[in-house]
């Protein structure tokens, strides 16, 4: 069979495919499939990869995540193929399912949800949430902010399409999602749909007067995964959450609930000078209570140590089966006690950007206006 010629537009595409399918990690690619790979790119701009493609190409961008403490485990991710979605309800449907299957009524599984991937006229699906589940954070006249800070744009773009704010602080976002050719439509979640963990500590009763709440599953769904040329710009993932994610940088962070004010306050202690080190015993707390609260629902959680140890096992692997790691210090290191974490006591092989599949960022929800496309 003689080959049709690729045009010129469809030769870097061609190339990135290649380069995929010849990854000795999928065995060496058969001749005929990348002949067949050649005909589709040539007659139609684009390709569709196996299912078993699909599936190591997202277990191997997981394992290239550079700020992921948690990789020990890449080989487990569930890949879940709903390239056969083709309406915002049905992608929004997908998105559900996925949040069930991972969350798992507590016993969470790491789990991606492929759509399909970009259109070769640029067209692609889009999940404007940062996460499939996440607080709203509405600003209020007088410049602050009601909820989650992190997410005022998500929820500015939800009260644009028509969404009502219902006045709390853990109030989770409908879904945003934009069809190619389409503009963006709101989709609630269904509330037996999304598992939270009311919060309490073991020792001091008043924190769960607090009214502090957080959901189980995290769920991050507008980054684009990337692999063999194919982009799939709608690929929600999700794992279980680190304790320090929330104790520490969702409740701790000024620019996010800055609780620790409150709670060094609650707790007796002089919040008029840092030489107390009022906001140290504040986080802790705020942890400790975040742990406990998780483990008491029988909500799968890990605490820092033992993700560092994970991560550091993890490495070790890695290097037996002749692979580095490429890791971002700054990410991997948790944010509280580092140095008694393993993962604070060494160096990291760098990221090496653009090899192999890739969990990469995109750009945020557009800003004013109404999008009607890209
Ligand atoms: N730090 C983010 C959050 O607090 C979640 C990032 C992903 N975390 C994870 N454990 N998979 O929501």
């Amino acid at each position: 069979m003689t080959l049709p010629r690729l045009a010129a537009e469809d030769i870097a595409l061609h190339e990135a495919a290649i380069d995929f399918l010849n990854d000795a990690e999928l065995g060496p690619a058969a001749p005929d499939r990348l002949a067949q790979v050649r005909y589709e790119i040539a007659t139609t701009g684009t390709y569709r990869h196996t299912y078993d493609e699909l599936t190591l190409g997202a277990l191997i961008a997981w394992r290239n995540s550079a700020r992921c403490i948690g990789r020990l485990h890449w080989r487990s991710l569930r890949v879940l193929d709903r390239r056969d979605c083709t309406t915002a309800e049905e992608v929004a449907q997908a998105c559900v399912e996925h949040i069930r299957f991972s969350a798992n009524g507590g016993k969470l599984r790491p789990a991606i949800t492929l759509f399909a991937p970009q259109r070769p006229d640029g067209e692609r699906i889009r999940i404007w949430n940062p996460q499939l589940i996440r607080y709203a954070g509405v600003r209020m006249p007088d410049g602050g902010v009601v909820g989650d800070p992190m997410n005022v744009e998500i929820t500015d773009l939800a009260i644009r399409l028509g969404w009502r704010p219902k006045g709390g602080r853990f109030d989770v976002l409908p879904l945003v999602i934009q069809m190619p050719g389409e503009g963006p439509r709101l989709f609630e979640l269904p509330q037996d749909a999304v598992d939270e963990v009311d919060i309490a500590h073991p020792d001091l009763p008043w924190l769960a007067d607090l009214g502090l709440r957080w959901h189980v599953l995290p769920a991050i769904s507008d980054m684009s995964l990337d692999m063999g040329g194919l982009r799939y710009t709608a690929a929600p993932f999700s794992g279980w959450y680190m304790t320090t994610e929330i104790g520490a940088r969702n409740f701790g962070d000024e620019a996010r609930y800055d609780l620790l004010p409150e709670i060094a306050t609650r707790m007796g202690l002089d919040t008029s000078s840092s030489r107390n080190l009022w906001k140290d015993r504040a986080l802790i707390e705020l942890c400790v209570a975040v742990a406990h609260s998780f483990r008491s629902a029988g909500m799968r959680i890990v605490d820092h140590h033992q993700a560092s140890k994970q991560f550091v096992r993890h490495v070790q692997r890695e290097r037996e089966a002749g692979r580095g790691t490429p890791a971002d210090w700054s990410w991997i290191v948790p944010p509280v006690s580092s140095s008694t974490t393993e993962a604070f006591h060494r160096y990291y092989d760098a990221p090496d950007s653009g090899r192999g599949p890739q969990l990469v960022h995109q750009d945020g929800p557009p800003v004013g206006g109404c999008p009607v496309s890209h």
